[in-house]
């Protein structure tokens, strides 16, 4: 099929890509010349495991192509992909002027039959107005019809995740773009939901919010684990055991980040309440999510006393492994904080650094080349990231180049009893402290 997607960022490059590896004839827009002009050039902005030879293997093949002209997208495909950000204002509601201005857009170069898909996570009933814009903008008697189509791909996986979705959700209320949509999604060989438009919509809302709600869960346990001597991971395995529950997305750490659950959480609840139902269990997630953090850094001062002028190392400054994405990364958010408390930092993350550089205190951390380089000559060292690199490391050689021997693992990574054997101050999240034994 002629496909096209507008947008080409995280979701819609990524999109586009599987689209074109499956089989179909894809047009990628973006209005960034910039980003075109890398694209063609077979460069990938981002990093994401398996897009590059993706990307390159598709654009040989002549099905993918990218371009800054939206006439030509709407021109190319019988299905157009919506996947422009929605990006969150100060009160937490969701900014959707770029979903409007390319319903606009597309309106203006419609001429046959096409479908215009959301796939941008938007608020529910976004749908029934891109189609009105549309009606309204677009020459009298045009054919179209509005669909929902809604992504869960997790950044560092999401070729993985797109090209075997758990599930694929259509919302739509015509028989014709449901089948469009069928055909489009026929070489998946995953299951897929038809709804109508408004259910699809807060499908996406509802599943991160749900996702987050279990993090803060176990994040909230682990406060309680921490003051009762349990520790969160065997809970995490005891109630993860039970099939109704399920053990992801229960570890216990620093909180969530990235682009999405700060964003969506926040934005679910501007929805519920301009409904006036607010989703007050939301409030808590997030408060529970902000305390992680909160709680970690009084734990570190506590143990360090003062720490203006302390030598630290952090490793991970992502927002989560497999990604160089640091946007909303609560690493990020942790040595922005131990900064401006006069300690020098010196950060290493596996694949962020680059990214790193852009963070307004970039200039006041040193960039270490490795995990080790980073640990050289700290007092301290705090673990934000759960990057598999960081979980393995020979303890020994660690306690050999730090200064003093103390570990705050905020995502539970190192094993605490091995930790105290080599000699180390050991704290992680909702396990209590552990002494050195040597
Ligand atoms: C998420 C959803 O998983 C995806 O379906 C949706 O389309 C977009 O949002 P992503 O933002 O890529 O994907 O990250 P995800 O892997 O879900 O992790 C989010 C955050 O939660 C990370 O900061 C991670 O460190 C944290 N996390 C995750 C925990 O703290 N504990 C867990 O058990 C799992």
């Amino acid at each position: 099929m002629k496909l096209t997607i507008i947008g080409s960022g995280y979701v819609g490059l990524t999109t586009g890509a599987c689209f074109a590896e499956v089989g179909h004839h894809v047009v990628c827009v973006d209005n960034d010349p910039k980003k075109v002009e890398t694209l063609l050039a077979g460069q990938i902005p981002i990093y994401e495991p398996g897009l590059e030879a993706m990307v390159k293997k598709n654009v040989a093949a002549k099905r993918l192509r990218f371009t800054t002209s939206t006439e030509e997208g709407v021109d190319h495909g019988e299905v157009l992909f919506i996947a422009v950000p929605t990006p969150p204002q100060p009160d937490g509601s969701v900014d959707l002027s770029f979903i409007e201005k390319v319903a606009r857009e597309i309106s203006q170069y419609l001429g046959s039959y096409r479908v215009i898909v959301d796939k941008s996570t938007v608020p529910v009933k976004t749908g029934d107005r891109v189609a009105q814009t549309i009606r309204r903008y677009a020459k009298p008697g045009v054919e179209f019809d509005v669909v929902s189509n809604p992504e869960f791909l997790r950044e560092g996986s999401a070729v993985a995740d797109l090209m075997k979705p758990d599930r694929i959700v259509i919302g739509g209320n015509s028989d014709r773009a449901l089948a469009l949509m069928q055909k489009v999604y026929e070489p998946f060989v995953s299951p897929v939901l038809v709804t109508d438009i408004n259910s699809a919509e807060l499908i996406k809302h509802a599943a991160n919010s749900f996702l987050a709600l279990k993090i803060s869960y176990i994040n909230a346990l682990s406060e309680i684990c921490e003051t009762s001597g349990a520790d969160v991971l065997k809970v995490a395995e005891g109630i993860g055991a039970d099939k109704r529950i399920g053990r992801d997305f229960l570890n216990a750490g620093l909180g969530y980040g990235g682009s999405c659950f700060p964003k969506d959480i926040a934005a679910f609840i501007a929805i519920s309440e301009q409904m006036g139902i607010p989703f007050n269990l939301l409030k808590e997630v997030q408060r529970i999510n902000k305390r992680q953090l909160d709680r970690f850094l009084d734990s570190i001062r506590e143990a360090l006393w003062v720490l203006k002028d302390k030598k630290l190392a952090v490793w991970g400054i992502a927002f989560k492994p497999n990604t160089d994405d640091v946007r909303s990364s609560v690493a990020a958010d942790l040595v922005e904080k131990l900064v401006a408390e006069g300690a020098n930092v010196s950060v290493y993350d596996p694949k962020a650094m680059e990214k790193a550089q852009g963070l307004a205190f970039a200039d006041k951390i040193t960039f270490a080349t490795s995990a080790l380089e980073a640990a050289r000559g700290t007092e301290a060292l705090i673990i934000a990231t759960e990057w598999a690199e960081f979980a393995s490391v020979d303890l020994a050689e660690l306690r050999e180049v730090m200064r003093t021997p103390l570990i705050f693992d905020g995502r539970n990574l190192i094993d605490p009893v091995a930790a105290a054997d080599f000699g180390f101050q050991y704290r992680g999240i909702g396990r209590g402290a552990i002494e050195a034994r040597s």
